[in-house]
């Protein structure tokens, strides 16, 4: 199939790679000419493991191109994919405006039938907005498809060619029929629904995970006061096959480009209709406290005295393999660390430079290495589950540091090694270990 896939983002730009690796001609869109010009020339603007491989030596070259000339790769495809980026407005809700202006320049560009598919993560209603639009300028044929995305960064490129389920909303038979043809090599689990539902589905699933996630932390924080071990509590619990063992590590909570804005958007979608998503509120407001832990870790530590101090922060990256820093836990710990007159010796294995313009402010030294960043600090905090970190020597890094306090944001080390250590070692939901700590726990009567 000829399919132009509009945005070289992460959806857009592995979705495309993936599509050309199937068989299919992608054309890939961006109105960034210094994207497009990097990707002619090889090179990935984005870090995705995995990704290079089909880039760079022009191995899909035959079937996979990239342009800036919407209208006549609209012209020349059949399946036209957006996958441009739905940013959040101040409030919350999606910004359409990309979708919209996307819609308008393939309406102007069509010249006969075009099936056209959203897999930007768009609230409900908008691929009937879309339509309107389109429907506005031209008097073409089209059918509208929802294709929501489920793809995880760092793991782009396996997601999306060993997807979980593909979710195909349409209204028309025949076009939902090419979109399951077109999608059977990749999985079996098709499922065809109307297009509200598929929209919604995407929303759905992203907030029900962000709970997961929420949950296991409040419980973390229960088991810090009761003895218990989290990581424990997690496996017993994940091996009830209807609770499911993912999604349930505990930690400093969830960043990056969905769940933060798809959380809100959701909360937003069902103010609209006079719905108060109460779960969902304290789903978001959970996560945004459960970074601070860190700090009140930290402050416990030092007698509440951090001004002066210098801590070492390990991984700037929302999760691990990727150098993506939106809305990651470590922007607001950090600035609360500077604000409290703290010296930051920050170190991640690839987003530092991304995390840098974020930040904006002064007061961090950037380093290259784990262990420089480490060297003379008061204390250390993990924020980002790098598997790196989990390697490294515990007695040469306890020996750089000014004083040996670890504070692991992401329960990277074993705690029983930790305690083999004269490292003072904190974690998320783990007290049941530390010595003396048995003594500690309250008696709990009921
Ligand atoms: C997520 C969804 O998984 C994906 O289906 C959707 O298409 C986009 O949003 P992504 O944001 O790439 O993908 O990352 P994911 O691996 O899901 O992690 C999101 C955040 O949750 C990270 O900050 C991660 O550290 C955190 N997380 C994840 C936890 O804190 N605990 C967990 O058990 C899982």
């Amino acid at each position: 199939m000829k399919i132009t896939v509009i945005g070289t983002g992460y959806v857009g730009l592995v979705s495309g790679v993936c599509y050309a690796e199937i068989g299919h001609e992608v054309v890939c869109v961006d109105k960034d000419s210094a994207k497009i010009g990097m990707l002619q020339a090889g090179e990935i603007p984005i870090y995705e493991p995995g990704l290079e491989k089909f880039i760079a030596g022009g191995r899909l070259a035959d079937r996979l191109s990239f342009t800036t000339d919407l209208p006549s790769s609209v012209r020349r495809s059949e399946l036209i994919i957006i996958a441009v980026g739905t940013p959040p407005l101040p409030n919350g809700e999606a910004n359409l405006s990309y979708i919209d202006g996307a819609a308008q320049e393939i309406a102007m560009a069509m010249d006969g039938y075009k099936m056209i598919a959203v897999k930007s993560t768009v609230p409900v209603g908008t691929n009937e907005r879309l339509a309107d639009i389109i429907r506005s300028r031209t008097d073409e044929p089209f059918d509208s498809i929802s294709l929501p995305e489920f793809l995880r960064e760092g793991t782009a490129i396996y997601d999306t060619l060993h997807p979980d389920r593909i979710v195909i909303g349409a209204e028309s038979e025949a076009a939902a029929h090419k979109m399951v043809e077109l999608h059977s090599p990749l999985t079996d689990q098709l499922m065809v629904t109307d297009i509200r539902s598929a929209e919604m589905i995407k929303y759905a699933s992203n907030a029900f995970l962000a709970t997961k996630i929420s949950f296991i932390n409040e419980i973390a924080n229960i088991c810090e006061k009761v003895g218990a071990d989290v990581l424990r509590v997690a496996e017993g619990m994940g091996r009830d096959r209807r609770i499911g063992p993912s999604f349930l590590k505990a930690g400093i909570g969830y960043g990056g480009s969905c769940f933060p804005k798809d959380t809100k958007a959701l909360i937003q979608i069902a103010g609209h209709v006079d719905y108060e998503f109460k779960l969902l509120r304290s789903v978001v407001e959970v996560n945004r406290d459960q970074r601070f832990s860190v700090i009140r870790k930290l402050e416990k530590c030092f007698d509440g005295q951090l001004a002066g101090k210098t801590v070492a922060v390990w991984g700037l990256a929302f999760k691990p393999n990727t150098d993506d820093v939106r809305d990651t836990p470590a922007l607001e710990i950090i600035s609360r660390l500077l604000d409290a007159g703290v010296h930051v010796q920050a170190y991640d294995p690839v987003a530092t430079d991304n995390f840098r313009l974020l930040l904006g402010r002064e007061g961090v030294s950037w380093h290259g290495k784990a262990m420089e960043a480490a060297s003379g600090a008061d204390a250390l905090c993990v924020l980002t589950d790098w598997e790196e970190f989990a390697q490294v020597n515990l007695g040469q890094l306890q020996a750089s540091m000014k004083r040996p306090i670890l504070i692991d944001g992401r329960n990277v080390f074993d705690e029983e090694n930790m305690l083999n250590t004269g490292f003072m070692y904190d974690s998320i939901g783990r007290p049941s270990l530390k010595q003396g700590m048995k003594q500690q726990m309250p008696v709990l009567q009921f």
